[in-house]
């Protein structure tokens, strides 16, 4: 027997040293000095493999429509979602269509090889719904993209968004969304996370909330959310996406929810980049950082994943589809910076995400899907600290994306060199 492809000399995230051999779409076997050969052989002298990089928190209906009408001068949540509101007028199918799938392939060239994006189902239309149907169809080859049936506008605020929400989900958008914080009063957002909850336990659907997206410490959504979860019996299924408002409350109301949300097996995503732009905007001087309380969290058992949220929309002007940028800044912001837990922020854009999106056979180990990507680094946290060069994509046994080293030459009196790599 010949394999298909082989990738020989990497190392694993746990510092292990193998061979991975690829037969069709699935791994054949991840062992040292593997004996049988393939039509197809690479060697990357002890590079890092790693399983796919995983974004379960994005926009892809507004991702790279930067400037169209026009730009976010302020910066702010509330100015980017009336930017949103002018903009979703102006959209066309065939543009979300055109921009959606510009970011996948930027995506894929990042070894970023499954996303969940929000869909607003606020537009009678339902244009960006259609428009990423299709992409979803057409990329699905390659890249894992999962929608979320998302009112921007609020459930209840936005006249329709009910009624569209039901026909979305009707159209085959696969997991409910929510922003309860946004609803026109507490009760309200109450009893949106009451009555989506129950679409979802209804349809066998995974939820997965904009909550407390505020630096308010009284919005506490995620507690009804978790409640919620707990009574349907949704444990596993259940996202809450932000969480900012936890910040800024009381520690013993803390000390109290923290449990609750890991009984109820509700998953966390934080999303670095766009909350410390976003968040404390009302404060002068000591200003909030914002971000949830993810230490404390992972501390309690509750799985957490990192997300990039926006890449060159109305509300983030920055952005490449690279989640090791993501991970540098949960780092930094959330003082993540021991070793364990630098290696465990790169599990929350790796793992903890696929954990998040209930992926499916993502892993590296014999039977599992053949899709990893070699990364210039010698492991997990040189890989943060260099956002490395991504060699190698290989997904469901194919390679989709390939890069060469990059090399700097120095041209310093007395000393001309080539730095070849930063490789520690
Ligand atoms: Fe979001």
């Amino acid at each position: 027997m010949v394999f298909d492809l082989m990738v020989r000399d990497v190392k694993l995230p746990d510092g292990t040293d193998t061979d991975i051999a690829i037969t069709g779409t699935k791994i054949a076997a991840v062992e040292p000095g593997i004996k049988t050969e393939a039509k197809n052989t690479f060697s990357f002298e002890g590079c890092l493999v790693t399983t796919p990089f995983v974004d379960p928190h994005f926009h892809m209906d507004a991702t790279l429509s930067q400037g169209i009408p026009r730009v976010n001068e302020s910066g702010t949540l509330l100015e980017g979602i009336a930017l949103w509101g002018e903009l979703k007028k102006i959209l066309t199918h065939e543009a979300v269509k055109q921009r959606a799938l510009e970011y996948c392939d930027w995506a894929v060239s990042m070894g970023l090889l499954a996303i969940r994006t929000h869909v607003d189902v606020c537009d009678d239309r339902l244009l960006a719904v259609e428009a990423l149907k299709e992409v979803q169809r057409e990329v699905s080859p390659y890249l894992d993209l999962q929608l979320v049936a998302f009112p921007q506008d609020g459930f209840y605020r936005s006249r329709k968004a009910k009624k569209n929400m039901i026909r979305a989900l009707d159209k085959g958008v696969d997991v409910v969304g929510g922003i309860p914080h946004f609803e026109r009063t507490m009760d309200e957002g109450r009893r949106s996370v009451t009555e989506l909850c129950g679409i979802a336990a209804e349809r066998g659907l995974p939820v997965d909330m904009h909550c407390d997206e505020t630096d308010d410490p009284n919005s506490r959504h995620i507690e009804h959310l978790a409640y919620e979860t707990q009574k349907l019996g949704l444990g596993g299924r259940v996202t809450g996406s932000h969480l900012t408002s936890m910040h800024s409350m009381d520690n013993c109301y803390v000390s109290k929810l923290l449990p609750l949300i890991a009984e109820a097996g509700v998953s966390v995503i934080s999303n670095p980049l766009i909350n410390i732009t976003i968040q404390g905007r009302h404060d002068t001087y000591p200003k909030r950082r914002g971000l949830t309380r993810v230490p404390e969290m992972l501390d309690h058992g509750i799985c957490v994943g990192w997300g990039q949220d926006c890449v060159l929309d109305p509300w983030y002007s920055l952005g490449s589809a690279d989640m090791l940028d993501v991970a540098y800044m949960g780092i930094h912001v959330a003082q993540m910076t021991s070793p364990a837990e630098m290696h465990k922020c790169f599990e929350m854009v790796t793992t903890e995400n696929a954990k998040i999106m209930e992926l499916e056979d993502y892993g590296l180990a014999p039977g599992k899907r053949a899709s990893f990507v070699i990364l210039d680094a010698a492991g997990p946290v040189d890989a943060i600290r260099l956002r490395a060069d991504r060699l190698m994509v290989v997904s469901n046994g194919k390679i989709v994306a390939k890069r060469e080293k990059t090399l700097t030459k120095l041209d310093l009196p007395d000393r001309p060199i080539t730095v070849e790599r930063k490789r520690k």
